[in-house]
Formats: C-alpha cells, sequence, structure tokens
C-alpha cells in the first residue's frame, strides 16, 4: 500500500516499509527502509543535525538543517554540496533536481523503451523532480515484499545534454552493515565475499559489456550478526543484463549511501532536447529474519514478477543435452540413438547444443550460418526433431546468435557488421560480436533463429553468448536494448518456446534475461562439490526454478574430480534436472540409478523447482505443502566423524512426519582392496572377479526411517553414523568424500515409531 500524508510517502509492502519525505528544500529524504511502521511514525525518523558539522555546505546560510551532505537522500544532486557518491552526473555540469509533484499509481508503469521490468500486482509512486532544462521521475514500485526503482530523465532545455552517470536508485540507510558480492569467473561462478561497509567505498561492478559472472549485479548488505535465521538482510539486484554498478559507502553521519545502476565505465549518453533517458529497474528487499527470509523474498519475486507468466510456476522438463557427450563430433544416428537412451532413462526433452549448422565442426568456423548441415543431419532438424517426438520426447536447440565467427558466410558477406572500434579485432574463442545496435543486425537474427524455430518442431531453446567484446565501448546499453528487442520479437509470439539462457554457463545470469527466459545455465561447472557454492550462492538470489543443473560424467571436464553419481543427482535436483553425458557408456547399475534418480525427481519436481529454498548448515531443503526434502552434502570426510544432526526447517511443530532416507547404493570397487574384510575368499582389487563385481553388485547404503513431530525434526534428527573405520554396516552411511545424502519428509497422521 501506497499512501501520502502530511508532506509523507509511505511505502508498505509485506514485511516492510519505506518511508519518504519531501523537506523543506524539495529534496527528497529517504527517512526509512526497513522493518514495517506507519506512515505517522516519520517523526522519528527526522534527522536534527543541531550546530551541523563544521565544513557544510548550507543551502540556506545559517539553517544547519538545510546540509546536504548529513541529510539522508532518496536522490541527489552533484556538484551541489552533497560530497557522497550522486546518481547522476552530466559530464560535470551540476544536477539539483527538487521536487514538483507525484502520483500513486495503480499496477505499474510502463517503461518507454526495450528494458524488462518486473510485472505483476502492484502500486507505485511516481514523484517528478524539475531542475532549469530537466525533469528527473522517480519511480517505486511495490510487489508483495520486494520494492524496485528506475528514474527518466527528460530533457526539457535548449542544449543536449551528456549523460556520464545515471543510477536507477539511491537510498542513505542507517546503521552498520556488511555487503557481500558474488564474484568469479568461467567454470567458477559465484563465490561470496563479504566486506564490512566503512568510510571507503565498496563497489560490485561489472565493465565486459554484460552482467557477467565476474560479478552478479546481486548483491546484500546484512547486519554483522545476521545469520540465516535471523538479524537484517537487505538484497539488492537489477533488471538489467549489462555492465552494472553497485556501491556502499557510509558517511561520517553514519547513513550507508547505497546506489544501483547502469555502471558509468565507458557510459556516455547525448540526450538532445526533448528526449528521454530511462534507467534499468533496481530491484530491493528488506528482510528482519536473515539471510533466508531475504532469499524467499526475492524468490517469490523472481518466480511470480520476473519470469515469463506462461512458465510462472510451470514445472520444467527433464532434459537431456548432448553437449559433454559429444561436443561437435554427432550425426543423425549418433543422436538418435542418445536420444534412444535418454528416453529409456526417462528423459523428456532431447537438447541438440552447438555444431548442427553451416561449418561449425569447431569453434573455429560457422557461427552466424544457420543453415543446417546436412552431412551431420541429412534428413534436416524436422527430421530429427521429428525422430525423437516419434520417441515421446520434445526436441530442442542450441543458437549463439549474438556472435560470428570471421570465418562463415555471415561474416564474409557482412564484414560490418561484427562490432569494431579502430584498432586491430581482438577475437575470443574465434568469434567477434555482433553489432546487435543496428537495425540490420537485429533483423537478421530475428529472421534466422525465428525461421528455424518455426521449421521443426522445437519448444526448447538454449540461447549462448560465449564472448564478450572489448570494442563495445559506449554501445554497451545501445546493445543490450537491441539485445531485449530481438529476444522480444523472437519469443513473444512463440510462448511454446522454453528459453534457457547461457553465456558459457553463468555469465549472464540476471534479471533482465530471466524476464524473457525462465532458467539460465548456472554454470559449465557440473562438478557437484562446484555446484555447491554456485548453485547454493546464486540461491540468495535466484530461485531454483532458474537454475540449469545438469548431471554429468565423473572425473570431471572441468575439476578431474570424481564424485558419487548420487551426489551429482542429489546437487542437480535442486534446479532444473537435465543430464549431459555420453550415455553409451554407462554401466547397467548406473543406468538404474539415473532412472531411479529421474523417477524420484518426477514425483518431487514441484516441491524441488517451486518449493521454499532454505540453506541449511551442511546442506538445502525444499519445501512444499506436505512434503520437504533435504540433502546433507559432505566435502573431505574426515576420520572417525563424531554424530551429525539435520535441523530442519519450515514444518509445523504439531504435524507428524515421516523421514526416511531416498535409497543409495554403493559400488563394490569403491572399496578396493578391503573388500577382502567382507569377502569369503581372497580377491585380487585389480582382477577380473572385482571387476566384474563392481559393474554388477551393489550394496545398500545406511537407510533411515523414523516418524516425529515437526517440532522434533527442526529441534535436530540425529542422522546414523559415518564411517568411521571399522568396517561395513548397512546401518551406517558409508559414502566417501563428496558423498551425500538425501531425505524425504512427508506429512503423515501418526507417530508410528517413537
Ligand atoms: C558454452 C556453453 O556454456 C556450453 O554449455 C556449450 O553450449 C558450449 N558453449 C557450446 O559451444
Amino acid at each position: 500500500m501506497i499512501e501520502y500524508k502530511n508532506g509523507v510517502f509511505g511505502l508498505h509492502g509485506e514485511g516492510f516499509s519505506c518511508l519518504l519525505r519531501v523537506n523543506a528544500y524539495g529534496l527528497l529524504e529517504q527517512l526509512h527502509f526497513g522493518r514495517p511502521v506507519r506512515t505517522e511514525d516519520a517523526g522519528a525518523f527526522l534527522c536534527h543535525p543541531g550546530l551541523g558539522w563544521g565544513e557544510s555546505v548550507l543551502l540556506k546560510e545559517d539553517d544547519t538543517e538545510s546540509c546536504p551532505d548529513g541529510m539522508p537522500l532518496a536522490w541527489s544532486g552533484s556538484g551541489r554540496g552533497d560530497y557522497r557518491e550522486s546518481p547522476l552526473e552530466l559530464s560535470g555540469v551540476p544536477t539539483d533536481f527538487r521536487y514538483d509533484s507525484h502520483e500513486i499509481i495503480d499496477g505499474i508503469a510502463q517503461m518507454e523503451s526495450a528494458l524488462p521490468q518486473a510485472k505483476g500486482e502492484a502500486q507505485t509512486l511516481k514523484i517528478k523532480m524539475v531542475q532549469p532544462g530537466g525533469e528527473l521521475t522517480l519511480y517505486f514500485s511495490i510487489f508483495g515484499g520486494v520494492l524496485t526503482r528506475r528514474a527518466v530523465l527528460k530533457n526539457t532545455g535548449e542544449q543536449t545534454l551528456q549523460i556520464t552517470k545515471i543510477m536507477s536508485s539511491l537510498m542513505d540507510l542507517p546503521g552498520d552493515y556488511e555487503m557481500t558480492t558474488f564474484d568469479g569467473g568461467w567454470i567458477a561462478e559465484m563465490r561470496k565475499h563479504t566486506l564490512p561497509v566503512l568510510q571507503n567505498r565498496v563497489v560490485n561492478e561489472s565493465t565486459t559489456g554484460f552482467s557477467s559472472h565476474r560479478h552478479n549485479p546481486g548483491f546484500l548488505l546484512s547486519s554483522p550478526d545476521a545469520t540465516e535465521e535471523s538479524g537484517t538482510v537487505y538484497g539488492f539486484n537489477l533488471v538489467y543484463s549489462g555492465n552494472h554498478y553497485g556501491a556502499a559507502q557510509k558517511s561520517l553521519q553514519g547513513f550507508i549511501r547505497v546506489v544501483q545502476g547502469i555502471s558509468p565505465s565507458n557510459f556516455i549518453k547525448a540526450l538532445k532536447p526533448g528526449e528521454r533517458f530511462e534507467t534499468p529497474e533496481a530491484v530491493m528487499a528488506f528482510s528482519e529474519r536473515g539471510f533466508g527470509g531475504m532469499s524467499e523474498k526475492m524468490h517469490r519475486f523472481v518466480n511470480t514478477c520476473i519470469v515469463p507468466k506462461q512458465w510462472q510456476h510451470k514445472l520444467r522438463p527433464v532434459l537431456f543435452n548432448n553437449w559433454e557427450g559429444c561436443m561437435f563430433d554427432f550425426n543423425h544416428r549418433r543422436l538418435v540413438n542418445l536420444a534412444k537412451d535418454a528416453k529409456e532413462l526417462g528423459c523428456e526433452l532431447f537438447v541438440l547444443d552447438d555444431g548442427w549448422f553451416g561449418k561449425r565442426n569447431s569453434d573455429k568456423a560457422g557461427l552466424g550460418d544457420y543453415d543446417v548441415n546436412k552431412e551431420k543431419l541429412p534428413y534436416g532438424l524436422s527430421g530429427l526433431a521429428k525422430k525423437i517426438n516419434s520417441m515421446g520426447m520434445e526436441f530442442g536447440l542450441w543458437f549463439e546468435p549474438e556472435s560470428v565467427n570471421p570465418d562463415s558466410d555471415l561474416y564474409r558477406a557482412h564484414p560490418d557488421w561484427a562490432l569494431t572500434d579502430s584498432f586491430t579485432p581482438l577475437l575470443s574463442r574465434n568469434q567477434l560480436l555482433l553489432d546487435l545496435s543496428k537495425r540490420q543486425v537485429r533483423d537478421y537474427i530475428v529472421e534466422k533463429v525465428g525461421f528455424t524455430l518455426d521449421s521443426a518442431p522445437i519448444t526448447y531453446v538454449k540461447w549462448d553468448m560465449n564472448r564478450h567484446s572489448v570494442a563495445l565501448g559506449a554501445k554497451a546499453h545501445e546493445y543490450i536494448l537491441g539485445l531485449y528487442e530481438v529476444l522480444d520479437r523472437i519469443f513473444t509470439p512463440r510462448p511454446r518456446v522454453l528459453l534457457e539462457s547461457c553465456s558459457s554457463g553463468g555469465n549472464r545470469f540476471d534479471l533482465g534475461m530471466l524476464c524473457f527466459g525462465p532458467q539460465v545455465w548456472a554454470s559449465d561447472d557440473t562438478d557437484p562439490i562446484e555446484r555447491l557454492t554456485i548453485q547454493g550462492n546464486l540461491s540468495y538470489l535466484y530461485p531454483q526454478s532458474t537454475m540449469g543443473a545438469h548431471v554429468s560424467a565423473a572425473p570431471h571436464a572441468q575439476t578431474l574430480r570424481t564424485t558419487p553419481l548420487s551426489t551429482r543427482g542429489n546437487v542437480s535436483f535442486f534446479g532444473c534436472l537435465g543430464y549431459e553425458l555420453d550415455l553409451k557408456h554407462l554401466l547397467k547399475l548406473e543406468r538404474e540409478q539415473i532412472k531411479e534418480q529421474i523417477a524420484f525427481y518426477k514425483k518431487y519436481r514441484e516441491v524441488f523447482q517451486f518449493g521454499t529454498f532454505r540453506r541449511l548448515q551442511r546442506g538445502w531443503q525444499v519445501t512444499k505443502g506436505k512434503t520437504a526434502l533435504a540433502a546433507t552434502f559432505r566435502t573431505v570426510l574426515p576420520a572417525a566423524p563424531g554424530y551429525e544432526t539435520l535441523a530442519l526447517r519450515d514444518l509445523e511443530e504439531e504435524k507428524c512426519y515421516q523421514f526416511s532416507t531416498f535409497a543409495q547404493k554403493l559400488r563394490i570397487g569403491q572399496f578396493g582392496s578391503l573388500v577382502k574384510h567382507v569377502a569369503p575368499v581372497d580377491l585380487d582389487p585389480n582382477g577380473m572377479i572385482l571387476r566384474t563385481a563392481d559393474r554388477l553388485i551393489t550394496m545398500p547404503d545406511g537407510n533411515q526411517k523414523l516418524t516425529a513431530s515437526g517440532a522434533a525434526l527442526m529441534a535436530g534428527v540425529r542422522l546414523l553414523p559415518l564411517f568411521r573405520g571399522t568396517g561395513y554396516d548397512k546401518n551406517q552411511r558409508t559414502l566417501t568424500d563428496f558423498g551425500s545424502d538425501l531425505y524425504i519428509i512427508e506429512e503423515v497422521e501418526t507417530l508410528e515409531n517413537t
């Protein structure tokens, strides 16, 4: 609910209030953003500077209340006495916008440009601020527990304005906070780093032209004592896929200034008289229930206001992707055989990755030429897709439409379509970016991809983008607008197509891309131990339904680590499950295990994809209705480990639940020469008998089953002991390093065995 009372704007969402006031000087003060209060409480948050701070610039001499540098603000000027970070810079010309008028709107205020925005049940406050020659409109929208903001600048003067920096949001928050950012690189996305916010500025910025895996646009501010369940946490994000900027810095007066928007690095926009520029939408969520409470709000927001309507809460298929299994080496027959196997295992969607078009037999050529390679696929995409459909599976296809190999017909015909600058082009993965700020380029992509999608029964697209371009420079924002236009033109008329975006994995995991396609390939790193970090840290800001998570072969292509198949499944379950490996090499017992995994996932898919997600001490939990699923993950197992306790969340104290293990099996081979301790005869650990037994026989691992109240399970259930160096016992958990356990918690009528 948004209201205006006695000069104060009260923005009240689920679990938060934001109070703003226009002060005597027309500046917009940020009185409060935090736990719910009444609009009438504004007086409690007013700052009374008394004698002020010695060196202050005053808007009115002798009025210490008129010092912009000491006011908590929701927007500020530059070069006008507020020396903290400014939200708007016009190439050195001062800015000083003051309140003019406001409007409260039911619903959202539609974006004017191609920028995507949050949609859904909302209320919006529109505040108009003016200065000679300029008009600035600030939008504040409430979507349940989330607040969004953006700004639109209009040139009302007669001179062109050079915008060198324009933020979507600025707010001053009192208190002590730490800032957490999620940084990384290829196959190493989402490393979590936390720093205290002091008087030096902490910046989270991407300058590659894209949101990037170097620094995800989302970041957090948390009180130093915050835990998963308690303490104050603010989450911030941006509905944008280009260069972003987020910063926090504490003032001498004790306010932390937080700004969010497009990165000012290399940014310049000439705004001619009469023109308008609008920023992307900034997103923020407040929680006084710790990191978990903040994540819950962000997840709900993404699931209901960001992803396209037709995919909201829609179950996602279990897919098979041929990339890690085949790379560029495939033909119709090999794909059909893979598809048969994938179908038998339970996969529902077969995805053909890179290499199906032009002369794309390696990453050196062909990018840009989306004509089917008839040598590999003599029956075309339509022949292949129909064959796969006839097996009972859907068909999906990979594209990388934003780039071009110089060795391609497209580049030979239109070398000027590639982004270049005055220097010799610098290639990366043998490719250049196409200039999406050009209409002909956008039309080409829309036509080529659109034609292909209509040429065969294709219900899924993996939209890849593997290399950034140093030549983007000041065109970065225009490029992103071009990309959004292209995505809109291709996918809005084809709502049946499930779009999964990808950028060498998670190099463009952001809310902008999620407005067009509901899921993102989280990382090229499919090692489950790495995925614990990647998916675990993505979960702070993005729900499980947005994360493509695949089981691949071990040792892993990215780490050479060998992990149990059960752990690969258990980690991937907490996302949109897929398989990505050469199926023909699977052992029979591995096939059986994968079949069981897929059947299990399908049974609980709604809980995995859309349940409430919790980060537990050593694992993850999802809960929906009467069912919860919880996994505990181990990295390196210590010798002689003690008992482990699993404290669950989100159950009803008084209700009864059955707690049981998702049964897992142990391979004989993993015990090597230790088998002699249990086998009646002396077996050679490298001999034929044991090698054959390893392929055929499995042993059950500790299966726990009990019934208990929600209260007891939340207090902490004692798990079966881990392997302690004293032999095999089916009532212990014998899984080794990188092992994991998955538990099903289902509400039942009565307590049975306590
Ligand atoms: C990078 C992606 O992240 C991979 O999954 C795969 O699609 C390759 N590109 C194909 O070139």
